[in-house]
């Protein structure tokens, strides 16, 4: 770690890119899992979803670049091989599957849930346990993107009148009764 005076112990700096590299793999395997649901996708939503998912992954693309230059503006090195995201990331792969449209999406969605969780945590422990502010609200920002990228992506699911065994749910057809 190269020496800087910012006003933040070395320690401090270490435990900051660290959490930023357990971030950075975990949007890597987000994004290589994006992009795979983008090029598999089939169904009536297809066009819907093949945007919304390049749109999701090219957020994405930028969110890594600005992770892994964060951890060199604090004198770090970021995580930069597939086998080290892969070490690193809490998110894991699930090689070989073809889920239909509806567990694609249900699927990015715990994805997401799950990186909110960690960055919640993170921001917590970038304030309390290593004193960098800087870091914490770059996190929120993240945080916050990704909340939105889930919102999205539950809109597809909720509200869904065909299930995924094509039987029609009486749920998905009620209007709420604070909506009627
Ligand atoms: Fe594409």
């Amino acid at each position: 770690m190269r020496p800087l005076n910012i006003g933040l112990t070395e320690e401090q700096r270490q435990g900051v890119t660290d959490l930023l590299n357990k971030d950075l793999s975990d949007a890597y395997l987000l994004l290589i899992k994006t992009k795979k649901y983008h090029w598999d996708v089939v169904g009536p939503q297809f066009r819907s979803l093949h945007q919304l998912w390049e749109e999701h992954y090219t957020a994405l693309t930028e969110s890594i670049d600005a992770i892994a230059e964060r951890v060199r503006a604090l004198g770090g090195y970021p995580v930069g091989t597939a086998e080290g995201f892969l070490k690193y990331a809490s998110l894991k792969e699930d090689p070989g599957t073809l889920p239909n449209a509806f567990h694609m999406v249900e699927n990015l969605v715990s994805d997401h849930e799950q990186v909110i969780r960690n960055l919640r945590e993170h921001i917590d422990q970038c304030g309390d346990d290593f004193h960098d502010q800087g870091t914490a609200d770059f996190l929120t920002g993240l945080m916050e993107q990704h909340e939105q990228m889930a919102w999205m992506l539950r809109s597809f699911i909720e509200g869904e009148s065909i299930q995924p065994d094509g039987r029609l749910s009486a749920e998905g057809l009620k209007v709420p009764v604070n909506m009627k």
